[in-house]
């Protein structure tokens, strides 16, 4: 009996794993360079009440799956649950607003959310997400959600599908939710139990309810777009517009109101219909209040966050594997221990050829010949270096082409250079 097993609904990412995650993780650094985002890694431990305010306290995320505790010193903290509110207090913090008044922050790490584990949905998950803060232009929203587009067609993902909507500013979401309130009010008593509670403290999130009884009510209701106001109503034009510039496909999803109290006007999602109950790979949209409601200037921001595991699974199910599994040793070698050789002459090659750049990998198991060899092809090297008796006495190495089996002594002082060139 195993003594110790991870936390329901955390995961082991195991090497063999890693590697495609590092690969997806490549494609958003080299697209986030070439659109001029800087990296940011804020803490995973955060005061509770940054989200609570952020994020808002009706929402189910403070309601119910923040892993929330008090430190020794009694003060209440949480392990974040996103990372929108956490960036934007370090960007405060840092009074990055008087350094540039333009900025755009890119983060890759877990977040924590005690949520009911089930496919598509743990308690550890990781975000690959981005913020750009300082703009209310409606061309920086549709930048942005081309390069999410960009990431996942970059990654090798197919038939993703971006929801789109306008939520309208804070003054338009209130008049919204009146105008739901009056309208489900005779059929509140059909709606589940969570939404009759969101019916008194946050209406909006009934559109998002996937229960059927909800969805019945929400049928025919009218749509935000309907309480939008004429400045919000062109900004939403506008962005369309430019999607359509940046050839970025979406479709209008007129009940997109998103889980999370922060957006304003522009608001999406990408789902993709291999991903079952779950089907949101990455989501995100406009805040214009945020930064404000943290005690800084008024400024828009506007972003999104790529779940990395819904992601994956998305390019497993269409057999395209971001990156595949690798030996971290393909293309490299593996330094044969010849019957007799002192072990030191290995560790000195190996060590040579790492400095020199060169992947090596010897054998600590004092394993045969046979089974060194077997080891090398087993890892995908390119050339095993063999270190024989003769061989070491000459001064030279073996040196087998693994693919071709060709094989050839070089002299040892010159391989890494041999290497380099072949
Ligand atoms: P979110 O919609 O809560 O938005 O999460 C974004 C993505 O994280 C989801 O689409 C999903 O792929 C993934 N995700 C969320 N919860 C889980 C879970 N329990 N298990 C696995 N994956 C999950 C945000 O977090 C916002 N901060 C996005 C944003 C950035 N908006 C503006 N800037």
């Amino acid at each position: 009996m195993q003594k110790y097993k991870a936390l329901r609904g955390t995961t082991d990412i195991l090497p063999d794993e890693a590697g495609r995650w590092q690969a997806l993780e490549s494609v958003c650094r080299r697209l986030f360079a070439l659109y001029g985002y800087g990296e940011i890694r804020t803490p995973v431990i955060e005061p509770a009440a940054l989200f609570k305010r952020g994020i808002g306290e009706t929402t189910d995320i403070v309601e119910k799956q923040m892993f929330e505790f008090s430190d020794r010193g009694g003060r209440a903290v949480c392990l974040r649950p996103e990372a929108t509110a956490a960036v934007i207090r370090a960007y405060l913090e840092h009074s990055l607003d008087k350094k540039e008044n333009f900025t755009k922050l890119f983060y890759i790490g877990p977040m924590f959310r005690s949520e009911r584990p089930q496919a598509g949905r743990s308690r550890q998950f990781h975000q690959i997400g981005v913020e750009a803060i300082g703009s209310d232009s409606p061309y920086l929203d549709a930048e942005t959600i081309s390069l999410l587009a960009q990431i996942l067609k970059d990654a090798g993902l197919k038939g993703f599908k971006i929801k789109l909507n306008s939520l309208g500013c804070a003054k338009d979401k209130i008049a919204y939710s009146k105008t739901l309130k009056a309208k489900l009010k005779t059929k509140v008593n059909l709606l589940c139990g969570d939404c009759k509670k969101r019916y008194e403290k946050n209406v909006l999130r009934i559109l998002d309810c996937k229960k059927e009884p909800c969805r019945q009510a929400v049928r025919g209701l009218p749509k935000i777009s309907s309480s939008i106001c004429g400045d919000c109503a062109e900004h939403f034009d506008k962005v369309k517009a430019a999607l359509k510039i940046f050839k970025t496909d979406f479709v209008i999803e007129p009940y997109l109101v998103r889980g999370l109290d922060y957006y304003t006007r522009t608001a999406f999602e990408v789902t993709h219909s291999q991903l079952g109950a779950q089907d949101a790979l990455a989501a995100g949209g406009r805040y214009d209040n945020l930064v404000a409601d943290f005690g800084g200037p008024d400024m828009g921001a506007v972003g999104f966050a790529i779940g990395i595991e819904r992601t994956l699974n998305a390019l497993k199910t269409m057999s395209h594997r971001v990156g595949g599994t690798m030996s971290h040793l393909r293309g490299g070698t593996y330094v044969v221990t010849g019957t007799g050789v002192p072990k030191e002459a290995s560790v000195g090659l190996l060590n040579a050829l790492r400095l020199e750049g060169i992947s090596a990998e010897m054998d600590y198991q004092d394993r045969s010949l046979k089974a060194q060899m077997r080891q090398a092809s087993k890892l995908g090297v390119k050339f095993a270096l063999i270190l024989g008796e003769d061989e070491l006495a000459r001064g030279e190495v073996g040196v087998k082409n693994m693919e071709t089996g060709e094989q050839r002594a070089v002299a040892l002082g010159g391989v890494a250079e041999w290497l380099k060139n072949s």
